[in-house]
């Protein structure tokens, strides 16, 4: 078989089942409907579930859960694009019947509206600047949490948020879930539950956009680098891991020389 060709098989299996799944009737995990059922008895939950596992679902059942009680939410999330599109979500989702409004550093729409999109820098300014409250705050990928430079933005809007507030944090890569909840619930002076889901709905594939050739995947079948996406990386040093490119391959960074590793005395 021809590279080219062989490439083509490689790149079908790599994409075979991608794509929009039949219709079939929704059914609610059951960690959706645990975390559901927690934020609507006010417990603060945190959502560890890998990503496209569904954790929106849970934030806009809660939202209507607060709204049918005639409570406000606020849903933040770390990126001005993202508060957009969640914005345009939600909009769809509740109006007319509900207003949803958008709070970011560069749009202010609605912000009395029952449900408000902030980007979490804006809402955590809002509650340094103002005594107004909010009954469910969403804040969506809390991992932020962890982030050196903006950590402290998600620190202060566990803190700040008053614990009469109900808080529902969503994320696909915290390792430390316990830690966390411990942290908030020692913050906060209430419990903070943990829901969390390890198999993944939807899953990984690593692959390559090569300019000249596409789509590749990453490896072959015996889990080797494809040597197309070797020469690509030819000309630099290291990969993201560490391993040094030599001549097209990768290999260890010779030892000893300038001390990669130093030497057990
Ligand atoms: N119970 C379910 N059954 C089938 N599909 C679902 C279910 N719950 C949610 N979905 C669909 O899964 C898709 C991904 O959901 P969503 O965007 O909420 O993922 P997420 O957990 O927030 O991921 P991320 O960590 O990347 O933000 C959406 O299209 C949503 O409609
Ligand atoms: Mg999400």
């Amino acid at each position: 078989m021809s590279r080219g060709h062989y490439l083509d098989e490689m790149r079908r299996k790599f994409l075979a089942g991608i794509g929009v799944p039949k219709p079939a009737p929704f059914v609610p995990d059951e960690f959706q409907k645990e975390a559901i059922s927690s934020v609507a008895n006010s417990v603060d939950t945190l959502v560890v579930a890998p990503t496209g596992s569904g954790k929106t679902f849970i934030a806009t059942e809660a939202i209507k859960a607060f709204m049918l009680l005639g409570l406000r939410a606020v849903y933040t999330t770390p990126l001005k694009a993202l508060s957009n599109t969640k914005y345009n979500e939600l909009k769809k989702m509740f109006e007319p019947q509900y207003k949803v409004g958008l709070l970011t550093g560069d749009r202010k729409i609605d912000t009395e509206a029952q449900v408000v999109v902030a980007t979490t820098e804006i809402y955590r300014n809002e509650l340094y600047k103002s005594s107004e409250r909010s009954s469910l705050v969403v804040l969506d990928e809390v991992h932020f949490i962890a982030d050196s430079q903006r950590g402290p933005v998600w620190e202060e809007s566990i803190i700040l948020t008053p614990s009469s507030s109900t808080l529902l944090m969503l994320s696909a890569s915290i390792s430390n879930a316990k830690e966390i909840a411990e942290w908030i619930e020692e913050v906060r002076g209430k419990p903070c539950r943990i829901i969390t889901k390890q198999d993944r709905s939807v899953e990984l594939r690593f692959g390559f956009l090569h300019p000249d050739l596409g789509v590749l995947p990453l490896t072959d079948d015996r889990g080797r680098i494809l040597k197309e996406v070797l020469h690509y990386y030819g000309s630099s040093d290291l990969d993201s891991t560490g391993m040094r490119l030599r001549g097209g391959k990768f290999s260890r960074p010779r030892k000893g020389k300038r001390g990669w590793r130093k030497k057990r005395r």
